[in-house]
């Protein structure tokens, strides 16, 4: 079955003075690869960034700077009349205090107050500027009358310091600026899953001590709740095994409730061996206690500790591998804390070696990256160790790009 056509939408984009500049070239393409009308309007500091012959090349539209320009066909109000929505990637702090105010003096500026076009910002600074009363009273203006503010993100910024201010990474933004153009379906409704049997885990196995404890991980399950949605989306038949879950699972799969990574391993083999795709995201136990109390246990003399005698679980993905059935497709992750990015990438490629899968996704966790956040950093390794691609955003755009190189 094919996708409903998408509604094409007239988009302005407005492209502001800031080193993230640059990333506003994929949010155009993402945009027009997506079938819509774009028009870029960047800002003379936004040119010394990113030159003008890209953002034509990209948007298959001549770029608008002038506001002197087309004087005739009085541009300024006209872009923004016609657009269905517009965008501002990135949102300096200065533009943001201008749009706060209501000032019109250049295109951009002027085409966001010629317009009834919902307005989308997506702000990028350095923390100090994001943090300072005036942006966060301008950014409150804006949301007050209605614009949409996506981001900043958390991370690393333009020099050696890192924190909130980063510009949110274009998939982001694309999926926002549609959304409040009321075109939000028409990225993800790509049935190219359709008649594909996946298989997802997700959440994190939970080993048992006695009746009331057990040895457990902090995944939420977001990033393979993530993938379960968008790969039904895309049409996919899909079993979602859940290991422990913070966050409600979809509607439209098939659910297998599992505790330990043993029921996981003989869930996921069963689904496994009728599935096309299977993907490992749920965090399973490495080791489980050897024994498991019937009665809970009892606190001990005040003086002395408690040991645990703990047994390796099943690698099961290793062992789908070895075993796996003629077609499927296996794909891994990989949690790693590895601060250095060259050793983080080969961890992964042993780990990939080890494992004997098609494709690894490998994302950095520590505590507050990867496990339980909204977000997540990826690089996908095919299985000679090549990096195929890269994604970073919100779970579910991640999800996405790793359907995308999959199909
Ligand atoms: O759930 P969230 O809060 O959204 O967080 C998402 C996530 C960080 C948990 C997810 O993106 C992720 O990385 N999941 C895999 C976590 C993990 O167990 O990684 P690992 O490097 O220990 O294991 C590598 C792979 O082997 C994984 O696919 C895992 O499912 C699998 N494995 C691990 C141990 C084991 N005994 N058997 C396995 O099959």
């Amino acid at each position: 079955m094919d996708a409903a056509p998408n509604p094409r939408r007239r988009i302005v984009v407005g492209v502001t003075g800031g080193i993230a500049a640059y990333k506003a070239v994929q949010v155009v393409r993402e945009l027009v690869l997506a079938g819509h009308d774009v028009h870029v309007v960047a800002t003379e500091a936004a040119l010394r960034f990113v030159g003008a012959p890209t953002f034509e090349a990209i948007s298959r539209n001549r770029i608008e700077t002038d506001l002197y320009e087309g004087v005739a066909e009085v541009r300024h109000v006209a872009l923004g009349q016609s657009a269905d929505v517009i965008v501002i990637a990135p949102a300096t702090a200065n533009t943001i205090a201008r749009l706060a105010a209501g000032l019109a003096d250049d295109l951009l500026t002027n085409t966001v107050l010629a317009s009834r076009a919902p307005l989308v910002l997506a702000p990028a600074m350095h923390t100090e500027m994001w943090q300072n009363p005036a942006t966060v009273a301008n950014v409150a203006t804006l949301r007050e009358r209605g614009a949409v503010i996506v981001g900043p993100a958390t991370g690393q910024l333009t020099g050696n310091d890192s924190g909130p201010g980063r510009m949110e990474e274009p998939e982001v933004i694309v999926a926002a600026t549609l959304q409040a153009a009321g075109a939000a379906s028409s990225l993800a409704t790509v049935q190219d899953f359709s008649g594909r049997r996946v298989v997802i885990t997700a959440g994190g196995t939970r080993e048992p001590l006695d009746p009331v404890r057990f040895l457990g991980n902090r995944s939420s399950g977001r990033q393979g709740v993530a993938l379960a949605s968008a790969a039904r989306n895309r049409g996919a038949d899909v079993v979602l095994i859940t290991a422990h879950l913070e966050v409600e699972p979809p509607d439209g799969v098939s659910l297998v409730p599992v505790g330990t990574a043993l029921e996981l391993q003989v869930a996921v083999t069963d689904a496994a061996a009728s599935a096309d795709l299977v993907i490992m995201a749920a965090a399973v136990a490495d080791y489980r206690p050897e024994r498991t109390s019937d009665a809970k246990i009892k606190k001990g003399q005040a003086h002395e500790g408690l040991s645990l005698e703990l047994v390796q679980n099943p690698d099961i993905l290793a062992d789908l591998a070895a075993h796996r059935s003629p077609g499927v497709t296996l794909v891994g992750f990989a949690a790693e804390t590895e601060p250095d990015d060259e050793r983080l990438i080969e961890t992964a490629r042993q780990k990939l070696r080890r494992k004997g899968c098609d494709y690894l996704v490998l994302n950095r966790v520590g505590w507050s990256t990867g496990f339980a956040s909204e977000r997540n950093e990826v690089m996908m390794l095919d299985s000679a160790g090549d990096i195929v691609m890269t994604a970073a955003g919100a779970k579910d755009s991640v999800a996405d790009r790793i359907l995308d190189r999959l199909a």
